[in-house]
This record gives C-alpha cells, sequence and structure tokens, in this order.
C-alpha cells in the first residue's frame, strides 16, 4: 500500500527510456533494466490492489449483466425471465454499493506513472474516455433502480424498496436505462480495443498496469 502514499511529484522523473521497454515488451518478458529494478519501484507504474479489484470486479459484473440484459429482451417472460432478472438486479445491486466507494479511491489514489511513450493528447483521451465511463456506469445504476417499480428481492434475502410505481416516469427511466446501456457497451468496447492496441501494436505492456 506504500504505494498510495507515495508523494505525485516522486512518481515521476524515475522514467524509463522508451527504448529497453520496447525491446522488453517485444521479448514478452521484463528486460534486464526492468528485472534489476526493485519490486517496490515497478509497483510504480501498476494501478493499487484496490483499484484492480474494483476494476476487475466491475467488469465481470457489467460484462455479465450487459450479456444477460440484452439476452433477457429476447426471453418471454415466463418463470426462466424472471429467475434471470432478480438475478441480474441482484448482481448489478451489489456494483450500486460499490460505486460510491470506487469514486471516493478515485479521488484519494495515487495515480501510477503515465504510461511512457504515448502522447499527451493520448493520455487527455484516455482519461476522458474512462470519466466517461464512470459517469455512465452512475446513469446505468441510477436508472436500472430507479425504473423498477415496486421493489425487487436481494437474492431472495432482502426486500428492496424502489420509489415509483409503474408509470409515465418508470417508462422514461427504462428509456434511459436502454441507452445508457448502449453507450455504456460502446464505450467498453473502445476501451478494450484501446488496450489490445497498446498491448499488442504499441507493446507497451499496458495490461500489466491493471494485472
Ligand atoms: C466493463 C468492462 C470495463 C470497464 C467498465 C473498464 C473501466 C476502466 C476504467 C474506468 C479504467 C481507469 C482506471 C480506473 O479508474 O479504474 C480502466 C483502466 C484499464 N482497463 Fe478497463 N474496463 C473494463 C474492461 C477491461 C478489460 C476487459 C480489459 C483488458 C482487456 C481492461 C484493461 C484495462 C487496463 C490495462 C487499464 C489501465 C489503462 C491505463 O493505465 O491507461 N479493462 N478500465
Ligand atoms: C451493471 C449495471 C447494469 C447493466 C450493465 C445493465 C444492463 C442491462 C441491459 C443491457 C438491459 C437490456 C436493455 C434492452 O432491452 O435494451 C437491461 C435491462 C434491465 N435492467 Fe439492467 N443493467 C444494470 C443495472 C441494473 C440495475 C441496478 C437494475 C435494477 C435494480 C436493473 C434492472 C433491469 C431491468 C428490470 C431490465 C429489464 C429486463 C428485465 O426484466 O430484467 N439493471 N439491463
Amino acid at each position: 500500500m506504500s504505494v498510495n502514499w507515495m508523494p505525485r511529484e516522486a512518481t515521476h522523473g524515475r522514467g524509463h527510456t522508451s527504448e529497453p521497454r520496447a525491446a522488453s515488451a517485444q521479448n514478452g518478458r521484463l528486460d534486464g533494466r526492468d528485472a534489476c529494478q526493485p519490486k517496490s519501484e515497478r509497483a510504480y507504474d501498476r494501478y493499487d490492489g484496490l483499484t484492480r479489484f474494483f476494476h476487475w470486479s466491475f467488469a465481470a459484473v457489467i460484462i455479465y449483466t450487459s450479456v444477460a440484459g440484452y439476452a433477457l429482451a429476447h426471453i418471454a417472460g415466463g418463470a426462466v425471465h424472471d429467475f434471470l432478472s432478480r438475478l441480474n438486479m441482484s448482481i448489478a445491486t451489489v456494483l450500486i454499493v460499490l460505486f460510491p466507494l470506487r469514486v471516493v479511491w478515485k479521488f484519494v489514489r495515487v495515480e501510477p506513472r503515465a504510461l511512457h511513450g504515448t502522447p499527451g493528447w493520448q493520455r487527455s483521451l484516455a482519461t476522458g474516455i474512462h470519466n466517461l465511463i464512470y459517469v455512465t456506469i452512475f446513469a446505468v445504476l441510477a436508472s436500472g433502480f430507479l425504473m423498477v417499480p415496486n421493489g425487487y428481492s436481494f437474492f431472495g434475502l432482502i426486500e428492496i424498496h424502489t420509489p415509483f410505481p409503474k408509470g409515465a416516469l418508470t417508462d422514461k427511466l427504462f428509456t434511459v436505462h436502454r441507452a445508457s446501456c448502449a453507450l455504456l457497451a460502446g464505450l467498453v468496447a473502445l476501451h478494450v480495443l484501446a488496450v489490445i492496441k497498446h498491448q499488442l501494436i504499441a507493446r507497451n505492456d499496458v495490461l500489466r498496469r491493471m494485472l
């Protein structure tokens, strides 16, 4: 956890030249210079453990609920539909609890060193997309929760109350939910393509930052 309390300035100016790292990435392993680097030093290129936990748990839940959500749209109402719908809502509710914690952590954590060899405009674009992903996750979660009339059961354990009865407002919120889900799916696709491009074409080992 010492990573998080490293002064921001101290995380800069220890940069590597891009050549050894590029060579190491092409070999698919750390080069001599990286290998000689103390483990604690290499940690400044990586997101902290809590950020990685949030990232992968949100990614897993969002991917599952998106696939299940779109599948549900094609399953006629009945026992299977209702079971899957309740399961989906329960799993997504876990993110409603985790989301505020993730946002607070984003503001207090210390970012890893900038990805070396990427121009400023690309870093700004990545930051912009990441921020937009956060806002869209909020829209998906809020609209999903508010559009459900008469509450729902959380894994059959707790009855969760929602504020609005079925009507024009919940219908509108469903429209917001559909639109924000589509936007989120698009942003995630863009994000994953960018990661693949950095990992396989620019070969700057971006994935290691989040593993
Ligand atoms: C629903 C799916 C996903 C969402 C919502 C998501 C969201 C994000 C966000 C918001 C960040 C910025 C760091 C943060 O604040 O947490 C990030 C970084 C990152 N994500 Fe994802 N992500 C998703 C899936 C994936 C997948 C499938 C991969 C791997 C192929 C991936 C690889 C990365 C990497 C490597 C970074 C660090 C990028 C950098 O250092 O600039 N993400 N992601
Ligand atoms: C991770 C966040 C979420 C994602 C990615 C997600 C995704 C989706 C998708 C893709 C659909 C299908 C939309 C369409 O037909 O065009 C959907 C429908 C639906 N979502 Fe969400 N959702 C999320 C959160 C929530 C939450 C928190 C709730 C309520 C507690 C919820 C309740 C519903 C309901 C009731 C439907 C209609 C289909 C059904 O009967 O289940 N969703 N969701």
